[in-house]
């Protein structure tokens, strides 16, 4: 089961940069109720301002340096940065954490007073997630985020209007890089969560973040994993349609038994053990409109340690 980079790639012919796309929507189709109550009482922006906010922000002067020749269009600069269908389809207005059935009980949990309890978003975009467990009371200080783009990450202060509050450490890094930030947390987080993140990579590289995942948790019983995902009716690998910056040509979409197999190929190679759930659904926009992709569904997931 490899990764394998082809040379009849089935993306060359796509302009990644094109809005021609079965991705790209011009305006959210649903804003939801928990990312519109965030802006407004997080990044206190007013009710009237929320949508046009999202769409046209006037971008702070570093943005205006850096992305001169670029529209001030909030969406449209983090498009131009990196054209993921989470931006194009504003799947980071879901603010996906908060619709995990664990949600609530990992909440309590991260809120367990001086308990210090720590949660990695891994590949974290413009850390919504992160800002939706800070609103929901989360000491920010024991939050943390990456990702591959530093842009993403300048540019969630932006969105979320929260640069001189917000104590989150959100960092850069490649998941792959050897001796990069991600070591200096090893064994250090209580949670990680990962959305529309896995998705993105072949069997034998989200074999290796699974990897790096079990190394940043404490290893411990319960040290969890939770997220989100683009699954399929059948585990199986697909050729990768669009996503940018990546070297694979296929990715790998999961059902819950191919996913329970991944987590348990994991755990033998460095000697854990996993209890894993998971859930495919034809919600979240994720169904088969988004990559035309037959069977393509959503896939909610957790893996918990056992042993
Ligand atoms: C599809 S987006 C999902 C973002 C976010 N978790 C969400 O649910 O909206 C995938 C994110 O992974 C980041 N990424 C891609 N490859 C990466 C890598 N090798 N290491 C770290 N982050 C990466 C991208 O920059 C992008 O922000």
């Amino acid at each position: 089961m490899s990764s394998t980079t082809s040379q009849n790639d089935s993306r060359a012919h796509v302009d990644h940069y094109s809005k021609d796309v079965p991705w790209y929507d011009k305006e959210p189709e649903n804003f939801s109720p928990a990312c519109r109550e965030l802006l407004q009482n997080y990044s206190h922006i007013p009710p009237g301002e929320v949508t046009s906010h999202v769409l046209e922000m006037v971008p702070s002067p570093e943005f205006t340096v850096n992305f001169a020749k670029l529209t001030c269009a909030q969406r449209e600069r983090a498009w131009a940065i990196s054209p993921y269908p989470c931006i194009g389809r504003f799947r980071f207005l879901d603010l996906s954490i908060s619709l995990q059935p664990s949600y609530h009980r990992i909440l309590s949990f991260l809120k367990e007073p001086q308990s210090h309890h720590t949660l990695l978003d891994l590949g974290c975009c413009f850390a919504q997630d992160v800002r939706k467990l800070v609103h929901d009371g989360v000491p920010s200080e024991n939050l943390y985020a990456c990702d591959l783009e530093q842009s993403f990450l300048d540019l969630s202060y932006d969105l979320f209007k929260d640069e001189n509050t917000m104590k989150a450490h959100l960092f850069t890094t490649n998941v792959f890089a050897e001796d990069g930030p991600l070591d200096k947390l090893q064994g250090k987080m209580d949670v990680v969560y990962t959305a529309s993140f896995l998705h993105l990579f072949g069997w034998d590289d989200q074999l290796k973040i699974c990897k790096r995942i079990i190394k940043t948790l404490k290893p411990r019983k319960g040290s969890t994993v939770f997220g989100r995902q683009m699954g399929n009716l059948k585990g199986q690998e697909v050729p990768n349609k669009s996503v940018v910056g990546q070297d694979s040509s296929f990715i790998w979409l999961h059902d819950v038994e191919s996913f329970t197999r991944l987590w348990d190929t994991a755990g033998r190679e460095t000697g854990t053990k996993w209890k894993t759930w998971g859930a495919l659904n034809d919600a979240e926009g994720m169904g088969t409109n988004h990559w035309g992709e037959k069977g393509v569904q959503g896939l909610r997931f957790e893996a918990v340690r056992v042993e």
